[in-house]
């Protein structure tokens, strides 16, 4: 089985919850941060993790024209940030300008194809997309990776096919974990870690079932110990 990393959701409000969060979690080197505590707390959040020896996946899904891209991808690899999410949307001169902008950095894009939140009929009623998602993301997926993208994050459902579309090289990571032991909360198609990590996956976003846990090192070891086996 492939050696799957872990990434723990900082999906709170506060710079004190985030940090609590990253020094209960020891175990694990990755931590994701995204808009909701990102906007609250700004790049101080970003810097405070990584002085813990941490590396940031900074999820702002990028999506605007290249020049601007380009320009929030240095400053995300200015911050230290190890990896940045952009959407796939902005098309292939969005992506090669972020890329160009992250090159010899340490900072890997990741492309997001299709968000799971949006269904066949609004694709194609309200973006006026004609595919289907499951024909969308790996035509997707393989546009992004061919412009300069490292990577992309799916649905765990996704990863057989994005893995396809991509090739072995490429970073596959995706949310919607849930292990056999917790709830699914709002999560609809899930997978356990020890399955996504053998469909293929590079890296698992998890938040709820760690943060929820009454131990979160513990949930962390058993995740880890999980994608291992
Ligand atoms: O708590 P949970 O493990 O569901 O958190 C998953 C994280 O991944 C959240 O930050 C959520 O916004 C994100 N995410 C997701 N499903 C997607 C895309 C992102 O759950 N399709």
């Amino acid at each position: 089985m492939p050696n799957t990393d872990l990434i723990v959701v900082l999906d709170v409000d506060t710079r004190a919850e985030a940090l609590d969060i990253v020094d209960r979690c020891g175990a694990c080197r990755w931590f994701k941060i995204g808009s909701q505590l990102y906007t609250r707390e700004g790049p101080d959040i970003v810097r405070e993790v990584i002085a813990r020896g941490k590396q940031v996946m900074l999820d702002l899904k990028f999506h605007d024209i290249p020049n601007t891209v380009a320009h929030a991808a240095a400053a995300g690899a200015a911050l230290g940030a190890g990896l940045m999410t952009l959407h796939a949307f902005g098309g292939r001169k969005m992506i090669a300008a972020a890329r160009g902008a992250v090159e010899g950095t340490g900072s890997r894009l990741l492309a997001v194809t299709v968000l799971t939140s949006l269904s066949d009929a609004m694709l194609r009623d309200e973006l006026g997309v004609p595919e289907t998602a499951a024909q969308t993301v790996p035509r997707l997926a393989k546009m992004a990776v061919e412009s300069g993208a490292h990577g992309i994050v799916c649905s765990p459902h996704e990863i057989a096919q994005v893995r396809a579309a991509v090739g072995p090289d490429a970073l596959v990571v995706t949310p919607g974990i849930r292990p056999a032991w917790a709830g699914a909360d709002d999560q609809q198609r899930i997978m356990t870690p020890g399955e996504a990590a053998a469909a293929g996956a590079s890296m698992i976003v998890v938040g709820r079932p760690i943060l929820k846990h009454p131990n979160p090192a513990e949930a962390v070891d058993l995740i880890l110990k999980e994608m291992q086996a």
